[in-house]
């Protein structure tokens, strides 16, 4: 089967643990409603099982799934027109990911970055299920056969060993089963960075909360987060080449690009010479306005959760649709006695 063969299919995944930030929101949230209204077949999971890699209390793991569902709605995601349920109602993924566990090599997984910053020096103690993460997530894209994936910058590693193990399940099976999917990694806010250090990450994890914006926020910890937000003394410069040595004011202009969808360059026409002073307010009534409704209408859609749930479930019911024969055809192919393939 050359690729071509595989139709259009999008895949992404969220983990519902803390809270959803700014970078969950421009580097996927955002853009997984992009491609949805593009008219893309598009699945969207909350990953749950792969949340609990690391520890989660179960009544905290339960609301963040719920939470999440909410936060994906608000952002745009139409539960009719994408599927979109949390994994661990998809046997399925886990299923496959059994298989992948067989195909990948150790090699591969212990030069995850992922693996190495999240176990750091404690590796003897991280559980077997954070290094066999990576193919879980392959399980869950390949389970469909999508093509594309929308992640952030940081996921990209982990969509290549998923066209690495695509690539040696084909070869060791001599059939081009699995597509080779590829990593969309677009737009301004690929990478948002921690409001306190603009060499690291924004993420829900930083012990910090100044050094992100949760989707959560009020209006008033919003603004006061972006006032706050550190930059270094210098007025905006006109064009983008300017911000290459000052991380923290490019994080700033990225973000106000990714909100008010220009590019970069444009953002730069418009806040040349402006000192932070100004700036700031600007990105924060902006940020505002954009992140507003969408905690509001979280907050609307947490008041029934049995509705969540209700989506959720015939959600998985529409994902098990799919995965179920591609993982029959999975389990043919490798040689298991009763697979439906
Ligand atoms: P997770 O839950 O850490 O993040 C979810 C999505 O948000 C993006 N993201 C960011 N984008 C820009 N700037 C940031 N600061 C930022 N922080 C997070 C991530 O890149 C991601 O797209 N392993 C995945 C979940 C997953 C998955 C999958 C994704 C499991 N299976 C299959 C795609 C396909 C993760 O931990 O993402």
């Amino acid at each position: 089967m050359p690729e071509a063969a595989f139709t259009p299919r999008v895949f992404s995944g969220i983990q519902p643990s803390g809270n959803l930030t700014l970078g969950n929101y421009l580097g996927a949230l955002k853009r997984f409603a992009d491609s949805q209204n593009e008219g893309i077949d598009s699945i969207f999971c909350m990953v749950d099982l792969h949340a609990m890699t690391v520890w989660q209390d179960p009544d905290a793991l339960r609301q963040a799934t719920r939470l999440l569902a909410a936060g994906f709605i608000a952002s745009g995601i139409d539960p009719e027109k994408s599927i979109l349920f949390n994994q661990s109602q998809v046997p399925e993924h886990t299923q496959m990911a059994w298989i992948f566990n067989c195909v990948a090599r150790m090699g591969w997984m212990q030069r995850m970055t992922q693996w190495k910053d999240k176990a750091g020096k404690n590796q003897q103690n991280a559980s077997l299920g954070l290094f066999a993460y990576p193919a879980l997530m392959a399980a869950d894209i390949l389970v469909y056969h999508a093509t594309h994936v929308p992640v952030g910058e940081d996921q990209k590693q982990h969509v290549e060993l998923t066209r690495d193990i695509a690539i040696k399940f084909n070869n060791d099976f001599g059939q081009e089963f699995f597509p080779i999917t590829e990593p969309v990694i677009e737009g301004a806010a690929t990478r948002v960075m921690s409001l306190r250090d603009g060499t690291k990450k924004m993420s829900k994890s930083d012990p910090s909360d100044m050094s992100r914006i949760n989707l959560t926020d009020d209006a008033e910890t919003i603004a006061k987060k972006i006032r706050k937000a550190k930059t270094d003394p210098e007025p905006l410069p006109s064009e983008a080449k300017g911000l290459e040595d000052r991380a923290e004011a490019r994080n700033l202009v990225n973000i106000y690009a990714a909100l008010s969808e220009q590019s970069v360059d444009q953002v730069m026409t418009e806040m040349g010479g402006k000192a932070f002073s100004e700036f700031k307010p600007i990105l924060a009534d902006l940020a505002v306005d954009r992140l507003a409704p969408i905690s509001g209408e979280m907050a609307r859609l947490m008041g029934d959760v049995s509705e969540i749930d209700r989506i959720l479930a015939r959600g998985a019911e529409r994902a098990r649709e799919i995965a179920s024969p591609i993982l029959q055809k999975t389990y043919d192919i490798v040689g298991l006695v009763g697979a439906k393939g």
